[in-house]
């Protein structure tokens, strides 16, 4: 219910305050096919139907100490990222996350973290892909790695060398071996392992990252190889995209920055490993920034330094309600659920002029189904709305949405589809919301319905609205 009266509200302050109008650009489908690949559910489908023409933006980046920063529990970077990618980027860009981690830590990671989905995931460094939320595995890539690789000697090898300790069997996959060595032991260790496995017919790569993990992986394989196979089956498609930035901290991102024709960005604070590697073989590149910005806001930062886009994150304007031009339906739906998370941590600043534009907007037929299943029109919900101001003041409440999809259904009537996360320290709340919007009797957006529906349960349901 929240979510639509913060919505309307937004709409009545925005025709308020300004008379433009909003410029809607709703992305069309080309009628290309992917071969190879199912469409197994709607999510799926919007991540399909992107790669089906040229991205605007490719961003690939590596999870742990780059998107995602460990020594912030407020989230900061990864939030502003999120807001911008959903409003500005989602529709006609591809995200992949390109991480050292298996499909199991993963996947835990998700859980721990306000991550957004990725229209690709490599994984196990560069040695599993997999598309869509559905995570479907690329085959032809599993093909690639098996030549010259023999997991069970790797393992016979390494098992003759005391300073390796295994890692965790996680962390064991069919093309990847891993070990955690001290920094002093990394190089003599490697120069050995090297000369052993190729004298017994194989042709590895070994990559040191993190001052700690080593990794043993076919030659072919590792994130840049990963990235070069990716960008080939795009080119061969007649799909590369218009611009690729590449992010990283550490040992096992340095292939990512010497790919072709990419951007690249070392976050602020990058590994000595990756500073090492710049150092001595890409200082002159002036498509490599090393970021003043930690994590995700280093991300940021280079998308304005290269201008690969708009860098401007909602979560970085002070007034939303101004932040209308080029207006797309999905940045529509994240302001207003930002909107919504300031009204609830009592950040907004006129209460009365936000109901008041909520009352005028409401629609008076629109409907509005809360994930318990009851119904309301949307505009009985106003004292509700009244009662919950400030809920979570002091509290450390976020909302955050992922993988939003617009597709225009009518002349004026557009369907919405997408995750809505609500994280309140360290429990999460999560829903489906299917919503029509329409600009019939506007200039702007109103809500005609909305659909909630619970992804995951916790024992605090009441915190959604
Ligand atoms: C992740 C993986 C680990 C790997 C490391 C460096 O932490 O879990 O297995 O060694 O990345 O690539
Ligand atoms: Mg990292």
């Amino acid at each position: 219910m929240f979510f639509c009266h913060s919505s309307f509200s937004l709409i009545l302050i925005l025709l308020l305050l300004s008379s433009s109008s909003s410029t809607l650009q709703i992305q069309t489908h080309r009628n290309h096919t992917l071969h190879n690949l199912h469409l197994s559910s709607y999510s799926q489908k919007n991540i399909m139907d992107r790669l089906k023409s040229s991205a605007r933006l490719m961003i690939v980046s590596d999870l742990d100490h780059t998107m995602v920063d460990h020594h912030d529990p407020e989230n900061t970077s990864i939030l502003r990222f999120n807001a911008l990618w959903e409003a500005h980027y989602r529709h006609d860009s591809l995200l992949v996350f390109s991480t050292g981690r298996s499909p199991t830590l993963y996947k835990q990671l998700r859980k721990e973290k306000p991550m957004i989905t990725p229209d690709i995931a490599i994984m196990s460094v560069g040695t599993e892909i997999t598309y869509g939320k559905l995570m479907e595995p690329d085959d032809g890539w599993v093909q690639v790695l098996n030549q010259k690789w023999d997991k069970d000697i790797v393992i016979e090898e390494t098992s003759k060398f005391p300073e390796l300790s295994r890692q965790a069997e996680t962390e064991q996959r069919p093309h990847k071996v891993s070990f955690y060595v001290k920094k002093e032991k990394a190089e003599q260790v490697t120069e050995a392992l090297n000369k052993v496995l190729k004298g017994r017919g194989l042709d590895v790569k070994i990559i040191y990252s993190g001052g700690i993990d080593l990794d043993i992986l076919p030659q072919g394989a590792g994130k840049g190889q990963a990235l070069a196979y990716l960008l080939k089956k795009f080119e061969a498609e007649g799909k590369r995209p218009v611009n690729t930035l590449v992010c990283g901290d550490s040992g096992n991102d340095a292939e990512l920055f010497s790919i072709p024709g990419v951007h690249g960005v070392m976050v602020s604070n990058a590994q000595e490993e990756l500073l090492q590697w710049y150092a001595a073989n890409a200082k002159n590149n002036p498509k490599i920034l090393h970021a003043s910005e930690r994590c995700a806001a280093g991300i940021i930062q280079a998308i304005g330094h290269f201008k690969l886009g708009t860098n401007i994150s909602p979560r970085d304007v002070s007034d939303l309600t101004k932040d209308i031009e080029n207006a797309h339906p999905a940045h529509e739906v994240v302001n207003f659920n930002l909107l919504l998370e300031k009204w609830r941590r009592a950040e907004v600043e006129n209460t009365e002029l936000f109901l008041a534009g909520l009352k005028a907007v409401s629609h008076p037929t629109g409907v509005f189904i809360h994930p318990s299943g009851t119904e309301h029109h949307i505009k009985d919900h106003l004292n509700i709305l009244r009662k919950v101001y400030g809920d979570s003041q002091g509290k450390p409440l976020r909302i955050w949405v992922d993988d939003v999809s617009a597709s225009q259904i009518g002349s004026d009537t557009w369907l919405l589809k997408f995750d809505k996360w609500e994280l309140y320290g360290e429990e999460r709340q999560g829903c489906v919301v299917t919503a029509v919007m329409s600009t019939k009797e506007s200039n702007w957006f109103t809500w005609l319905h909305v659909h909630q529906t619970f992804l995951e349960q916790s024992g605090k349901q009441e915190w959604m609205f």
